[in-house]
């Protein structure tokens, strides 16, 4: 943030520099300071005291070739340890085909490495000791494994993602199944008793998660529940008291802005929840406790399998913390179990419609812009789906709640205007289906071209769809865990079909 005055001084002492970057002023200061001080880092530790902003930076220099020496301020850094050699990245899944043994680095600290060495210090060059961790992560689970891309493998991965973050949270103490998160159970039930308001803080895919949870949080332990993006959130001046749970979600646990929400929020006081799905990264280990999602790496930008189970987490929270609070009636939490027992297979019809989605999105491929419907739990999915496509398509996508559509965005609908429409069952929604079904007809009349997501059986909607993608649906709740995944298979197909990499996207 303070790049141009620390440039202004390299220009007064004549060291002319190369490029426009931030980074650049960087290395240039610290290879002033190398030939003032003589070592690398007494030198790291002058430069890195003297950079506003966020950073997490690696040097190396000539006159020491096998050391490398890192710091982070309010940006990831994880030490890799290995036999003969170390590692350093912003998560394990970074070296984790190498190494599974890891130390996380804490805020303001430098790591200094080679390749039988790790050492740790403070700016001021104390030395701070460190515990190395275990990743439950395997290698072979950051590898492609046969898939073109990480992303088709996890958009495949996500039923047994989902499974895996309910194991070890259902129990049966007297016969009877219950959810129990250990790690809420560990905060104490007083507590819990105590939150009056939720608010939920994250950012893009796991905001949307963030927003689905919510339904399900306020139906079952009926606490009102917003969701904020974490960049917005410390700028308002937001009302919390000890009284109010922060729930942040994000898949990394690194994420800049939500970091900086919850270390805004701990400040004020907040009971802190994270749910991760990195083990040990900063924001869990920033959180009074840790729901971790249980989805292994994600390696492809866009996230997928991560979503699905953040949605999952959230319900387990809302499951638990209903019971807890005595407002979960038990036929609600039986039917919630029963749903989350169907979800693999459904997830598993869902990924199987892979074949049907290509196809369409093989004639979709000159497409320039998509819209997406939703209503209820439908309207974060449709937001969803609509950011998966911009990320790795790069085509314009909106997604709107599907009632607001006549409020404005009705006249965006033109002749062939492709439109996803995310269908609520029939049999568990009929209010909400048949709503939809006219917010379809509606459409329609106006020329748009309709792709229905819709439950097995469902014939409501076929005189008013162009293409229907047929789904097993289970409860009204849990219904975007499954109507998402075609969506995230139409996205990776249309930027395949453009030539565009899936797993990394422009910018
Ligand atoms: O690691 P996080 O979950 O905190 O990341 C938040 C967002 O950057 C992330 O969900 C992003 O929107 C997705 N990669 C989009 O696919």
């Amino acid at each position: 943030e303070n790049f141009a005055e620390l440039r202004a001084e390299l220009d007064a002492d004549g060291i002319e520099l190369l490029s426009e970057t931030d980074t650049e002023v960087v290395a240039a200061l610290l290879g002033r300071e190398i030939a003032r001080m003589g070592d690398l880092e007494t030198a790291f530790r002058a430069v890195v005291k003297r950079l506003h902003g966020t950073f997490t930076l690696l040097a190396i220099h000539e006159s020491a070739p096998d050391t490398v020496i890192a710091a982070r301020h309010n940006s990831p850094l994880v030490v890799g340890l290995g036999e003969g050699e170390n590692f350093l990245g912003s998560d394990v899944a970074a070296f984790i085909e190498r190494s599974r043994r890891a130390v996380a680095v804490e805020e303001d600290n430098i790591a200094i490495i080679t390749p039988d060495s790790v050492r740790i210090t403070d700016f001021a060059g104390d030395p701070v000791a460190f515990e190395e961790y275990e990743v439950a992560w395997n290698a072979d689970t950051a590898e492609k494994g046969g898939w073109p891309s990480f992303m088709a493998k996890e958009i495949t991965e996500q039923p047994e993602a989902v499974a895996n973050t309910v194991r070890g949270r259902v129990i049966e103490p007297d016969g009877e199944a219950r959810v129990e998160i250990p790690e809420l159970a560990e905060l104490g039930d007083d507590r819990l008793r105590a939150i009056d308001r939720i608010v939920i803080v994250a950012c893009g895919t796991a905001s949307y998660a963030g927003q689905i949870g919510a339904y399900a949080i306020e139906q079952w332990a009926r606490i009102p529940v917003e969701v904020q993006l974490s960049h917005e959130f410390r700028y308002r001046n937001p009302v919390l008291t000890e009284r109010t749970a922060v729930i942040s979600v994000s898949q990394s646990g690194e994420t800049m802005d939500t970091l900086m929400a919850v270390k805004y929020a701990k400040a004020r006081g907040t009971l802190n929840i994270s749910v991760c799905n990195t083990q040990s990264a900063t924001i869990p280990r920033e959180s009074d406790a840790a729901v971790y999602t249980h989805a292994g790496p994600e390696v492809a930008v866009a996230s997928t399998k991560a979503f699905t189970a953040q949605i999952t987490a959230l319900y387990l929270i809302g499951l638990h913390l209903g019971r807890v609070r005595g407002t979960l009636d038990p036929a609600d939490e039986s039917a919630a179990l029963r749903s989350f027992d169907e979800l693999p297979a459904a997830m598993s019809a869902a990924v199987a419609t892979h074949e049907q989605v290509a196809q369409l999105a093989h004639w979709m491929a000159d497409t320039r812009s998509v819209l997406f419907l939703g209503r209820h739990v439908g309207y974060p999915a449709a937001l969803e789906g609509a950011l998966k496509l911009k990320e790795i398509a790069y085509i314009h996508a909106e997604g709107f709640a599907a009632g607001e559509l006549k409020h404005g965005p009705i006249a965006l609908i033109d002749h062939g205007q492709p439109v996803f429409v995310l269908v609520p069952s029939p049999r568990k929604a009929p209010t909400m289906h048949s709503k939809v079904v006219s917010n379809i007809q509606e459409i329609r009349a106006r020329g748009a071209r309709v792709i229905a997501i819709v439950e097995v059986g469902d014939t409501a909607v076929l005189p008013y769809a162009d293409d229907v993608i047929r789904l097993p649906l289970t409860d009204a709740l849990f219904e975007p865990l499954v109507q998402i995944v075609p969506l995230q298979w139409f996205a990776l197909e249309l930027s395949t079909a453009k030539g565009l990499d899936v797993d990394q996207p422009r910018n």
